[in-house]
Protein backbone atom coordinates (compact mmCIF):
# COMPACT_ATOMS: atom_id res chain seq x y z
CA UNK A 1 0.00 0.00 0.00
CA UNK A 2 1.69 3.74 -0.99
CA UNK A 3 2.89 5.30 1.67
CA UNK A 4 0.60 8.12 3.40
CA UNK A 5 2.35 11.54 4.38
CA UNK A 6 1.78 14.10 6.33
CA UNK A 7 3.64 17.82 6.40
CA UNK A 8 3.57 19.49 9.76
CA UNK A 9 3.63 23.57 8.94
CA UNK A 10 2.58 24.94 5.85
CA UNK A 11 4.51 28.04 5.46
CA UNK A 12 7.10 28.37 2.44
CA UNK A 13 8.96 24.81 2.46
CA UNK A 14 5.81 22.84 4.00
CA UNK A 15 3.67 24.57 1.27
CA UNK A 16 5.79 23.51 -1.70
CA UNK A 17 6.71 20.50 0.02
CA UNK A 18 3.44 19.29 0.70
CA UNK A 19 2.25 20.20 -2.85
CA UNK A 20 5.30 18.07 -4.53
CA UNK A 21 4.34 15.34 -2.08
CA UNK A 22 0.49 14.93 -4.03
CA UNK A 23 2.48 15.71 -7.60
CA UNK A 24 4.51 12.64 -6.58
CA UNK A 25 1.55 10.26 -6.22
CA UNK A 26 0.81 10.31 -2.37
CA UNK A 27 -1.86 10.95 -0.03
CA UNK A 28 -0.73 14.04 1.48
CA UNK A 29 -2.67 15.54 4.59
CA UNK A 30 -1.20 18.87 5.89
CA UNK A 31 -1.18 20.66 9.22
CA UNK A 32 -1.03 23.89 10.36
CA UNK A 33 -2.14 25.98 13.76
CA UNK A 34 -3.11 29.04 11.81
CA UNK A 35 -6.53 28.93 10.67
CA UNK A 36 -6.15 31.48 8.23
CA UNK A 37 -3.37 30.04 6.54
CA UNK A 38 -5.32 26.38 6.48
CA UNK A 39 -8.14 27.98 5.22
CA UNK A 40 -6.24 29.52 2.47
CA UNK A 41 -4.74 26.43 1.29
CA UNK A 42 -8.02 24.81 1.63
CA UNK A 43 -9.14 27.24 -1.53
CA UNK A 44 -5.80 26.40 -3.14
CA UNK A 45 -4.64 29.65 -2.72
CA UNK A 46 -0.75 30.72 -1.67
CA UNK A 47 0.16 33.12 1.30
CA UNK A 48 3.52 34.11 -0.64
CA UNK A 49 4.05 34.59 -4.36
CA UNK A 50 5.87 31.46 -5.79
CA UNK A 51 6.06 30.88 -9.15
CA UNK A 52 4.18 27.85 -9.92
CA UNK A 53 2.94 26.61 -6.72
CA UNK A 54 -0.55 28.22 -6.97
CA UNK A 55 -1.10 26.43 -9.55
CA UNK A 56 0.92 23.06 -8.12
CA UNK A 57 -1.78 23.29 -5.63
CA UNK A 58 -4.58 23.45 -7.23
CA UNK A 59 -3.65 20.85 -9.40
CA UNK A 60 -3.96 18.35 -6.07
CA UNK A 61 -5.71 19.73 -3.19
CA UNK A 62 -8.96 18.38 -2.40
CA UNK A 63 -12.43 19.99 -3.34
CA UNK A 64 -11.13 22.21 -6.31
CA UNK A 65 -12.57 20.97 -9.94
CA UNK A 66 -9.97 19.17 -11.52
CA UNK A 67 -8.08 18.06 -8.92
CA UNK A 68 -6.53 14.69 -8.36
CA UNK A 69 -7.99 15.44 -4.45
CA UNK A 70 -4.53 13.58 -2.79
CA UNK A 71 -3.58 17.00 -0.84
CA UNK A 72 -6.12 17.84 2.10
CA UNK A 73 -5.47 20.42 5.35
CA UNK A 74 -6.14 20.25 9.21
CA UNK A 75 -5.39 21.93 12.31
CA UNK A 76 -5.92 18.22 13.80
CA UNK A 77 -2.63 16.94 15.41
CA UNK A 78 -4.97 13.70 16.18
CA UNK A 79 -5.96 13.14 12.46
CA UNK A 80 -2.34 13.67 11.48
CA UNK A 81 -0.95 10.86 13.97
CA UNK A 82 -3.28 8.38 12.82
CA UNK A 83 -3.08 9.19 9.14
CA UNK A 84 0.45 9.21 8.53
CA UNK A 85 3.31 6.56 7.83
CA UNK A 86 5.73 9.43 7.26
CA UNK A 87 5.69 12.76 9.16
CA UNK A 88 7.47 15.89 7.43
CA UNK A 89 8.23 18.68 10.21
CA UNK A 90 8.72 21.90 8.23
CA UNK A 91 8.08 24.48 10.53
CA UNK A 92 10.50 27.62 10.89
CA UNK A 93 13.71 28.60 13.05
CA UNK A 94 13.87 31.94 13.16
CA UNK A 95 17.14 33.81 14.75
CA UNK A 96 16.15 34.72 18.34
CA UNK A 97 15.26 37.76 19.26
CA UNK A 98 18.20 39.80 20.06
CA UNK A 99 20.62 36.92 19.63
CA UNK A 100 22.36 34.74 16.80
CA UNK A 101 21.10 31.93 18.20
CA UNK A 102 18.19 29.57 16.65
CA UNK A 103 14.61 30.23 17.63
CA UNK A 104 13.59 26.21 18.42
CA UNK A 105 10.28 26.90 19.71
CA UNK A 106 8.16 25.98 16.71
CA UNK A 107 9.79 22.69 15.97
CA UNK A 108 9.63 21.58 20.03
CA UNK A 109 6.20 22.50 19.68
CA UNK A 110 5.32 20.24 17.19
CA UNK A 111 7.17 17.41 18.27
CA UNK A 112 5.32 18.19 21.78
CA UNK A 113 1.77 17.98 19.77
CA UNK A 114 2.75 15.21 17.46
CA UNK A 115 4.28 12.40 19.78
CA UNK A 116 1.01 11.32 21.88
CA UNK A 117 -0.84 11.01 18.74
CA UNK A 118 1.44 8.66 17.32
CA UNK A 119 0.03 5.29 18.35
CA UNK A 120 1.42 3.37 14.84
CA UNK A 121 4.37 2.74 13.53
CA UNK A 122 5.76 6.01 11.58
CA UNK A 123 8.71 7.47 10.46
CA UNK A 124 9.12 11.44 11.54
CA UNK A 125 11.33 13.46 9.26
CA UNK A 126 12.98 16.43 10.28
CA UNK A 127 13.52 18.86 7.33
CA UNK A 128 13.73 22.56 9.66
CA UNK A 129 16.99 24.04 9.31
CA UNK A 130 18.10 23.35 13.07
CA UNK A 131 21.21 23.50 15.30
CA UNK A 132 23.71 20.52 14.97
CA UNK A 133 22.12 17.99 18.08
CA UNK A 134 18.87 18.86 17.55
CA UNK A 135 17.81 15.91 16.21
CA UNK A 136 19.86 13.36 18.91
CA UNK A 137 17.21 15.43 21.56
CA UNK A 138 14.41 15.40 19.04
CA UNK A 139 14.46 11.69 18.70
CA UNK A 140 15.22 11.00 22.55
CA UNK A 141 12.22 13.23 22.95
CA UNK A 142 10.19 10.88 20.68
CA UNK A 143 10.81 7.63 22.19
CA UNK A 144 10.02 8.80 25.36
CA UNK A 145 6.74 10.54 24.17
CA UNK A 146 5.25 8.43 21.65
CA UNK A 147 2.77 6.23 22.41
CA UNK A 148 4.29 3.91 20.17
CA UNK A 149 7.45 3.77 21.34
CA UNK A 150 10.24 2.86 19.16
CA UNK A 151 7.94 2.09 16.41
CA UNK A 152 8.22 5.97 16.01
CA UNK A 153 11.25 6.69 14.61
CA UNK A 154 13.04 10.11 13.62
CA UNK A 155 15.34 11.10 10.28
CA UNK A 156 17.00 14.49 9.24
CA UNK A 157 16.62 15.27 6.02
CA UNK A 158 17.37 18.98 5.32
CA UNK A 159 15.91 21.14 2.31
CA UNK A 160 17.86 23.06 0.39
CA UNK A 161 15.25 24.95 -1.63
CA UNK A 162 15.80 28.48 -3.06
CA UNK A 163 12.60 31.03 -3.10
CA UNK A 164 11.64 31.56 -6.59
CA UNK A 165 12.85 27.87 -7.33
CA UNK A 166 10.95 26.25 -4.64
CA UNK A 167 8.92 24.01 -6.95
CA UNK A 168 11.41 23.27 -9.52
CA UNK A 169 14.26 22.30 -6.66
CA UNK A 170 11.65 20.33 -4.54
CA UNK A 171 10.29 18.19 -7.60
CA UNK A 172 13.92 18.28 -9.15
CA UNK A 173 16.54 18.11 -5.88
CA UNK A 174 20.46 18.63 -6.89
CA UNK A 175 20.48 16.09 -3.70
CA UNK A 176 18.74 13.98 -1.31
CA UNK A 177 20.38 14.18 2.01
CA UNK A 178 19.10 12.04 4.58
CA UNK A 179 20.13 11.11 8.18
CA UNK A 180 18.96 8.29 9.50
CA UNK A 181 19.36 5.53 12.39
CA UNK A 182 17.96 2.09 10.58
CA UNK A 183 17.69 0.59 7.81
CA UNK A 184 14.18 0.77 8.14
CA UNK A 185 14.27 4.74 8.00
CA UNK A 186 16.52 5.08 5.13
CA UNK A 187 13.96 2.73 3.07
CA UNK A 188 11.13 4.11 3.98
CA UNK A 189 12.88 7.79 2.62
CA UNK A 190 14.17 5.89 -0.18
CA UNK A 191 10.39 4.89 -0.95
CA UNK A 192 9.15 8.39 -0.85
CA UNK A 193 12.24 10.38 -3.30
CA UNK A 194 12.56 7.38 -5.46
CA UNK A 195 10.03 8.41 -7.92
CA UNK A 196 10.23 9.03 -11.63
CA UNK A 197 10.33 13.02 -10.79
CA UNK A 198 13.04 12.98 -8.12
CA UNK A 199 14.83 9.42 -9.39
CA UNK A 200 18.59 10.37 -10.67
CA UNK A 201 19.34 13.09 -7.62
CA UNK A 202 22.23 11.68 -5.92
CA UNK A 203 21.19 10.08 -2.61
CA UNK A 204 23.19 10.95 0.83
CA UNK A 205 22.48 8.85 3.77
CA UNK A 206 25.05 9.98 6.59
CA UNK A 207 23.99 9.96 10.35
CA UNK A 208 22.15 12.63 12.30
CA UNK A 209 24.85 15.63 13.13
CA UNK A 210 26.25 15.08 9.40
CA UNK A 211 22.84 15.86 7.90
CA UNK A 212 21.97 18.81 10.41
CA UNK A 213 25.30 20.04 9.85
CA UNK A 214 25.19 19.81 5.27
CA UNK A 215 22.39 22.39 5.53
CA UNK A 216 24.42 24.92 7.87
CA UNK A 217 27.48 24.28 5.97
CA UNK A 218 25.85 24.74 2.41
CA UNK A 219 24.09 27.82 3.51
CA UNK A 220 27.59 29.04 5.36
CA UNK A 221 29.87 28.37 1.99
CA UNK A 222 26.95 30.21 -0.04
CA UNK A 223 27.26 33.18 2.31
CA UNK A 224 30.64 33.26 2.25
CA UNK A 225 30.79 33.07 -1.63
CA UNK A 226 28.92 36.63 -1.76
CA UNK A 227 30.77 38.38 1.01
CA UNK A 228 34.30 36.86 -0.74
CA UNK A 229 33.54 38.83 -4.10
CA UNK A 230 31.59 41.90 -1.85
CA UNK A 231 35.24 42.40 -0.40
CA UNK A 232 37.02 42.33 -3.97
CA UNK A 233 34.23 44.61 -5.15
CA UNK A 234 35.54 46.98 -2.13
CA UNK A 235 39.50 46.18 -3.35
CA UNK A 236 37.99 46.65 -7.18
CA UNK A 237 36.90 50.66 -5.78
CA UNK A 238 39.93 50.80 -4.31
CA UNK A 239 41.92 50.39 -6.90
CA UNK A 240 39.85 50.86 -10.27
CA UNK A 241 39.20 47.66 -11.27
CA UNK A 242 35.84 46.17 -12.10
CA UNK A 243 34.47 43.11 -10.17
CA UNK A 244 31.84 41.94 -12.67
CA UNK A 245 35.13 40.70 -15.20
CA UNK A 246 37.35 39.79 -12.26
CA UNK A 247 33.63 37.64 -11.31
CA UNK A 248 33.57 36.58 -14.89
CA UNK A 249 37.12 35.66 -15.04
CA UNK A 250 37.69 33.46 -11.58
CA UNK A 251 34.42 31.62 -12.59
CA UNK A 252 35.93 29.84 -15.40
CA UNK A 253 37.85 28.13 -13.09
CA UNK A 254 35.73 25.05 -12.55
CA UNK A 255 36.98 24.81 -8.91
CA UNK A 256 35.46 28.33 -8.07
CA UNK A 257 32.53 27.70 -10.36
CA UNK A 258 30.60 30.81 -11.96
CA UNK A 259 27.35 31.14 -9.44
CA UNK A 260 26.84 33.23 -6.37
CA UNK A 261 29.82 35.71 -7.50
CA UNK A 262 27.37 38.75 -7.89
CA UNK A 263 28.95 41.85 -6.36
CA UNK A 264 26.30 44.16 -4.31
CA UNK A 265 24.06 45.14 -1.95
CA UNK A 266 24.53 41.54 -0.41
CA UNK A 267 22.66 38.98 1.00
CA UNK A 268 19.27 38.73 2.79
CA UNK A 269 15.99 36.82 3.33
CA UNK A 270 15.13 34.08 5.88
CA UNK A 271 17.91 31.72 5.99
CA UNK A 272 21.53 33.04 4.58
CA UNK A 273 21.66 35.61 7.63
CA UNK A 274 20.13 33.85 9.90
CA UNK A 275 21.92 30.43 9.77
CA UNK A 276 25.25 31.46 9.66
CA UNK A 277 24.59 33.76 13.21
CA UNK A 278 22.67 30.23 14.57
CA UNK A 279 25.85 28.25 13.37
CA UNK A 280 28.18 30.71 15.13
CA UNK A 281 26.22 30.40 17.85
CA UNK A 282 25.88 26.25 17.78
CA UNK A 283 29.76 26.18 17.31
CA UNK A 284 30.45 28.47 20.38
CA UNK A 285 27.95 25.97 22.74
CA UNK A 286 30.02 22.94 21.18
CA UNK A 287 33.55 24.62 21.72
CA UNK A 288 34.03 24.72 18.07
CA UNK A 289 33.52 28.72 17.82
CA UNK A 290 37.12 29.13 16.70
CA UNK A 291 36.08 27.38 13.90
CA UNK A 292 33.43 30.02 12.50
CA UNK A 293 34.85 33.07 13.54
CA UNK A 294 35.44 34.01 10.17
CA UNK A 295 31.67 33.76 9.35
CA UNK A 296 31.55 36.95 11.73
CA UNK A 297 33.36 38.52 8.75
CA UNK A 298 31.35 36.95 6.01
CA UNK A 299 27.92 38.62 8.14
CA UNK A 300 29.76 41.91 8.72
CA UNK A 301 31.29 42.57 5.13
CA UNK A 302 27.44 41.36 3.93
CA UNK A 303 26.18 44.14 6.36
CA UNK A 304 29.02 46.79 5.37
CA UNK A 305 27.44 46.47 1.67
CA UNK A 306 24.42 47.89 2.73
CA UNK A 307 25.84 51.02 4.39
CA UNK A 308 28.44 51.63 1.45
CA UNK A 309 25.61 51.90 -1.06
CA UNK A 310 23.72 54.84 1.76
CA UNK A 311 27.07 56.20 0.82
CA UNK A 312 27.51 55.79 -2.70
CA UNK A 313 23.72 57.27 -2.91
CA UNK A 314 24.55 60.25 -1.08
CA UNK A 315 27.63 61.18 -2.77
CA UNK A 316 26.16 60.70 -5.94
CA UNK A 317 23.59 63.50 -4.11
CA UNK A 318 26.74 65.82 -3.85
CA UNK A 319 27.56 64.37 -0.84
CA UNK A 320 25.68 66.66 1.67
CA UNK A 321 22.82 65.51 3.77
CA UNK A 322 19.87 63.42 2.47
CA UNK A 323 17.22 66.41 3.84
CA UNK A 324 14.77 67.37 0.64
CA UNK A 325 16.36 64.60 -1.66
CA UNK A 326 14.19 62.54 -3.15
CA UNK A 327 15.86 58.95 -3.89
CA UNK A 328 13.94 56.31 -6.12
CA UNK A 329 14.43 52.27 -4.90
CA UNK A 330 13.73 49.33 -7.48
CA UNK A 331 13.14 46.99 -5.43
CA UNK A 332 12.09 45.76 -1.92
CA UNK A 333 12.12 42.44 -1.89
CA UNK A 334 14.93 40.20 -0.52
CA UNK A 335 15.86 38.51 -4.24
CA UNK A 336 13.61 38.53 -7.50
CA UNK A 337 10.35 36.27 -8.05
CA UNK A 338 9.51 36.32 -4.71
CA UNK A 339 7.47 38.48 -1.99
CA UNK A 340 9.88 37.93 0.81
CA UNK A 341 11.43 41.33 2.55
CA UNK A 342 12.31 39.33 5.64
CA UNK A 343 16.48 41.10 6.04
CA UNK A 344 16.14 42.59 2.59
CA UNK A 345 19.16 44.43 1.91
CA UNK A 346 16.84 46.53 -0.88
CA UNK A 347 14.50 47.63 1.86
CA UNK A 348 17.11 48.54 4.71
CA UNK A 349 19.04 50.81 2.42
CA UNK A 350 15.32 52.64 1.60
CA UNK A 351 15.21 52.45 5.23
CA UNK A 352 18.78 54.21 6.26
CA UNK A 353 18.26 56.97 3.45
CA UNK A 354 14.39 57.85 5.03
CA UNK A 355 16.07 57.75 8.23
CA UNK A 356 18.34 60.15 7.41
CA UNK A 357 15.92 62.74 5.95
CA UNK A 358 15.76 61.45 1.91
CA UNK A 359 12.26 61.38 0.68
CA UNK A 360 11.91 57.72 -0.57
CA UNK A 361 9.64 56.04 -3.15
CA UNK A 362 10.01 52.27 -3.36
CA UNK A 363 8.49 50.32 -6.32
CA UNK A 364 8.53 46.31 -6.38
CA UNK A 365 6.76 43.87 -8.79
CA UNK A 366 5.50 41.28 -6.12
CA UNK A 367 7.02 43.05 -2.66
CA UNK A 368 4.71 45.87 -2.08
CA UNK A 369 2.44 44.66 0.81
CA UNK A 370 4.97 43.16 2.70
CA UNK A 371 7.25 46.17 2.44
CA UNK A 372 4.55 48.56 3.41
CA UNK A 373 3.89 46.52 7.00
CA UNK A 374 7.37 46.61 7.60
CA UNK A 375 8.21 50.09 6.85
CA UNK A 376 4.82 51.92 6.48
CA UNK A 377 6.53 55.25 6.55
CA UNK A 378 8.55 54.81 3.33
CA UNK A 379 6.87 56.51 -0.29
CA UNK A 380 5.73 53.97 -2.14
CA UNK A 381 4.32 54.26 -6.23
CA UNK A 382 2.30 51.61 -8.06
CA UNK A 383 5.17 51.42 -11.19
CA UNK A 384 9.02 51.99 -11.53
CA UNK A 385 8.10 55.11 -13.63
CA UNK A 386 6.58 56.71 -10.97
CA UNK A 387 8.74 56.17 -8.51
CA UNK A 388 11.31 57.62 -10.77
CA UNK A 389 9.28 60.69 -11.48
CA UNK A 390 11.21 63.55 -9.85
CA UNK A 391 13.86 61.43 -8.45
CA UNK A 392 17.27 62.80 -7.95
CA UNK A 393 19.12 59.66 -8.03
CA UNK A 394 17.20 55.89 -8.77
CA UNK A 395 19.21 52.95 -6.82
CA UNK A 396 18.21 49.89 -8.13
CA UNK A 397 18.07 47.11 -5.29
CA UNK A 398 16.85 43.96 -6.47
CA UNK A 399 17.27 42.44 -9.97
CA UNK A 400 13.56 42.27 -11.40
CA UNK A 401 13.45 41.09 -15.02
CA UNK A 402 11.05 44.10 -15.08
CA UNK A 403 13.65 46.65 -14.41
CA UNK A 404 15.84 45.04 -16.63
CA UNK A 405 13.85 45.55 -19.06
CA UNK A 406 13.11 49.37 -18.32
CA UNK A 407 13.53 51.91 -21.29
CA UNK A 408 16.25 54.34 -19.65
CA UNK A 409 15.64 56.78 -22.25
CA UNK A 410 11.52 57.13 -20.73
CA UNK A 411 12.78 56.44 -17.56
CA UNK A 412 15.26 59.61 -17.95
CA UNK A 413 12.09 61.88 -19.42
CA UNK A 414 10.55 61.58 -16.11
CA UNK A 415 13.92 61.79 -13.60
CA UNK A 416 15.06 65.41 -12.26
CA UNK A 417 18.72 63.73 -12.45
CA UNK A 418 19.57 60.80 -13.93
CA UNK A 419 22.02 59.16 -12.42
CA UNK A 420 21.31 55.22 -11.71
CA UNK A 421 23.32 53.12 -8.89
CA UNK A 422 23.04 49.73 -9.55
CA UNK A 423 23.22 47.80 -6.10
CA UNK A 424 23.01 43.99 -7.61
CA UNK A 425 25.28 44.45 -10.68
CA UNK A 426 22.90 43.36 -12.99
CA UNK A 427 21.69 46.46 -15.59
CA UNK A 428 23.62 46.96 -18.74
CA UNK A 429 25.62 50.19 -17.91
CA UNK A 430 26.26 50.59 -22.01
CA UNK A 431 22.06 50.88 -22.46
CA UNK A 432 21.53 53.24 -19.70
CA UNK A 433 24.63 55.49 -20.41
CA UNK A 434 23.54 55.46 -24.01
CA UNK A 435 20.28 57.06 -22.89
CA UNK A 436 22.38 60.31 -21.01
CA UNK A 437 22.07 58.30 -17.51
CA UNK A 438 25.31 58.20 -15.34
CA UNK A 439 25.70 54.74 -13.93
CA UNK A 440 27.59 53.99 -11.05
CA UNK A 441 28.00 50.03 -9.67
CA UNK A 442 29.65 49.01 -6.63
CA UNK A 443 33.41 47.63 -7.80
CA UNK A 444 32.98 49.00 -10.75
CA UNK A 445 34.45 51.73 -12.50
CA UNK A 446 32.42 54.95 -13.12
CA UNK A 447 32.99 55.32 -16.86
C1 LIG B 1 19.13 30.04 0.30
C2 LIG B 1 19.89 28.84 -0.28
O1 LIG B 1 20.34 29.16 -1.60
C3 LIG B 1 19.00 27.61 -0.28
O2 LIG B 1 19.71 26.49 -0.76
C4 LIG B 1 18.52 27.35 1.14
O3 LIG B 1 17.63 26.26 1.16
C5 LIG B 1 17.81 28.58 1.69
O4 LIG B 1 18.68 29.72 1.60
P1 LIG B 1 17.30 31.74 -0.64
O5 LIG B 1 17.30 32.38 0.71
O6 LIG B 1 16.00 31.49 -1.34
O7 LIG B 1 18.06 30.33 -0.59
O8 LIG B 1 18.13 32.73 -1.58
P2 LIG B 1 19.45 32.67 -2.46
O9 LIG B 1 19.10 32.47 -3.88
O10 LIG B 1 20.46 31.76 -1.88
O11 LIG B 1 19.96 34.18 -2.30
C6 LIG B 1 20.25 34.68 -1.00
C7 LIG B 1 20.66 36.13 -1.08
O12 LIG B 1 21.95 36.26 -1.68
C8 LIG B 1 19.72 37.05 -1.87
O13 LIG B 1 19.54 38.24 -1.13
C9 LIG B 1 20.51 37.32 -3.14
O14 LIG B 1 20.19 38.57 -3.71
C10 LIG B 1 21.94 37.28 -2.64
N1 LIG B 1 22.94 36.97 -3.67
C11 LIG B 1 22.89 35.77 -4.32
C12 LIG B 1 23.95 37.88 -3.97
O15 LIG B 1 24.01 38.97 -3.38
N2 LIG B 1 24.87 37.57 -4.92
C13 LIG B 1 24.86 36.38 -5.57
O16 LIG B 1 25.76 36.16 -6.41
C14 LIG B 1 23.84 35.45 -5.27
Amino acid sequence: MALKITVIGTGYLGATHAAAMAELGFEVLGLDVVPEKIEMLRRGEVPMYEPGLEELLRKHVAGIEGSTGRLRFTMDWAEVGEFGDVHFVCVNTPQRHGEYACDMSYVDAAFASLAPHLRNAALVVGKSTVPVGSADRLAAYLAEHAPAGEDAELAWNPEFLREGFAVQDTLHPDRIVVGVRSERAEKLLREVYTTPIADGSPFVVTDFPTAELVKTSANSFLATKISFINAMAEVCEAADGDVAKLAEAIGYDDRIGKKFLRAGIGFGGGCLPKDIRAFMARAGELGADQALTFLREIDSINMRQRGQMVELARQALGGGPFLGKRVAVLGATFKPDSDDVRDSPALNVAGQIHLQGGQVTVYDPKGMDNARRLFPTLGYADSAIEAVRGADVVLHLTEWREFRELDPAALGEVAADRVILDGRNALDPALWRKAGWSYRAMGRPTA
